[in-house]
């Protein structure tokens, strides 16, 4: 929205100055509209885009000074003790919660897609055992255009409806296979009537010898690690799904980017980097010469830190009472790689040189952890962020989409390379 306020370009050469509108959020600071500022032939020069809104949104809004995070305005810490991650899914597609009829509905909708196509079942097979799930991922999530064109009309609503929930649908079961056929386990099959995160325990954990029982406490920590992680606004793997949404490409393609890009140790490569950092640390006694390298910039401290929240990540105070409330479930709180995780945490919310720079842990630093005492192997982390994230990138997907003001993203450069000569034959170089 237009406000009163105004912001005057002025060059130092003369030209005339430019006037640029603000615009006014509902929550958040003002926006400089630099639209108009293209006609004066020059660009803005923002890598990273930390001076950047790439869009509007109505999805998800974060304060990082303040540490709050809400999803269609309702506070991330009232979702995560009140709600389920379903009724979240509801949330950020339909931007209401829903009533007890519509939560029937959507659940059911959801159970009915969770199946994979038989032949999808072959894909798996051309991959390496020893393939990342991440890279399965990727390839099987994309491979999903490929098995239903009845939904690839981008310009339908009720298409764009029935992607988004085969998507929700079937990433936990992708991602279950994908962690199986590198275990050399037999494919399984949803079991309807379970939860949400007790399908995928299920998917992920049961073997046909034997019936397994879903523990109901690691269950509800799942979903609440799938609702913490469901929509973070435009971070890299979002601006991604955008990015490829506005080509026009068709929704599976579009997340299969998001994979992509949130494999990255940068993003949520992290909770996998967390555990792979304490194993290498090995022991409490080898904290100080760790943190030492940390200072000098030789290695970093992963799950510490964000682009958004210099204050407490909302999430990763959510995720600490999950992940005391697992420890004591198990009783794993001597557990050695979970006292040396406490000690580190301890040491570097101490550390001058973390308080200075505002690093704080951010959620992976306790989702690793907890993911890990479930008995989630590391390679999976990632792909279970990729799903409960799943919901996020296809809300915004949806958004963009349905904007009559979409346009293809398409950034400028400043451009240092060579200038402009003439090609020399080989013979001459
Ligand atoms: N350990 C040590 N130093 C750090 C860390 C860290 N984890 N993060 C940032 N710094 C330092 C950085 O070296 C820089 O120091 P200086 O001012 O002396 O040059 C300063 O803090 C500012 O960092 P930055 O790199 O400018 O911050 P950024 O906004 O570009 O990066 C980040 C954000 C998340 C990529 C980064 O903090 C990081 O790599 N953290 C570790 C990886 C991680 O945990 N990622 C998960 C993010 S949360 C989940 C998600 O949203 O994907």
């Amino acid at each position: 929205m237009e406000n009163n306020r105004k912001v005057t370009l002025t060059y130092n050469d003369g030209k005339d100055n430019l006037e640029m509108p603000v615009l006014k959020g509902t929550l958040g600071p003002d926006v400089v509209d630099i639209r108009s500022f293209s006609k004066t032939g020059m660009f803005t020069f923002d890598p990273g885009f930390l001076a950047t809104a790439s869009c509007e949104s109505q999805i998800t809004f974060i304060d990082g000074d303040l540490g709050q995070l809400y999803y269609r305005g309702y506070p991330i810490e009232q979702l995560a003790e009140k709600s389920d991650y379903l009724e979240v899914c509801y949330l950020l597609l339909n931007g209401e919660l829903p009533t007890a009829e519509e939560r029937k509905v959507f659940e059911r909708g959801i159970m009915r897609h969770n199946m994979l196509h038989d032949q999808l079942m072959s894909l798996f097979k051309g991959f390496r055992r020893d393939a990342h799930p991440m890279a399965v991922m990727v390839g099987v999530v994309g491979a999903l255009s490929a098995f239903y064109h009845d939904s690839l009309d981008i310009n339908n609503p009720e298409h764009r409806k029935i992607s988004a929930h085969r998507l929700i649908a079937k990433l936990p079961n992708i991602a279950a296979q994908a962690y199986r056929y590198n275990k050399g386990l037999p494919f399984s099959y949803p079991k309807n009537g379970l939860t949400y995160a007790e399908n995928f325990l299920h998917m992920m954990f049961s073997t046909p010898c034997e019936e397994y029982k879903v523990n109901k406490t690691l269950a509800l920590a799942l979903d609440r690690i799938f609702t913490l992680h469901a929509d973070h606004e435009q971070n890299a793997s979002t601006s991604t799904v955008r990015l490829a949404g506005s080509s026009g490409a068709n929704p599976f393609a579009c997340i299969a980017a998001g994979i992509a890009c949130l494999w990255g140790p940068s993003h949520g490569g992290a909770n996998e980097a967390v555990l792979k950092m304490l194993d290498e640390i090995g022991s409490v006694e080898n904290v100080p010469a760790f943190m030492e390298g940390v200072k000098n910039k030789t290695h970093k401290l992963m799950g510490f830190g964000h682009r958004v929240y210099k204050n407490m990540d909302p999430r990763a105070a959510i995720m600490k009472e999950t992940c005391d409330e697992v420890l004591n479930e198990l009783g794993l709180h001597n557990d050695p790689k979970f006292k040396l995780a406490m000690a580190l945490e301890k040491i570097a919310l101490e550390d001058p040189y973390f308080i200075e720079r505002k690093l704080y842990p951010n959620v992976d630093f306790y989702s690793g952890i907890v993911l890990s005492a479930i008995g989630i192997p590391v390679s999976m982390f990632t792909p279970i962020f990729a799903l409960a994230r799943t919901v996020g990138w296809i809300s915004h997907w949806a958004e963009m989409i349905a904007d009559p003001a979409m346009k293809i993203g398409r950034p400028r450069q400043l451009y240092t390379g060579a200038q402009r000569r003439d090609y020399i034959p080989q013979e001459q170089r």
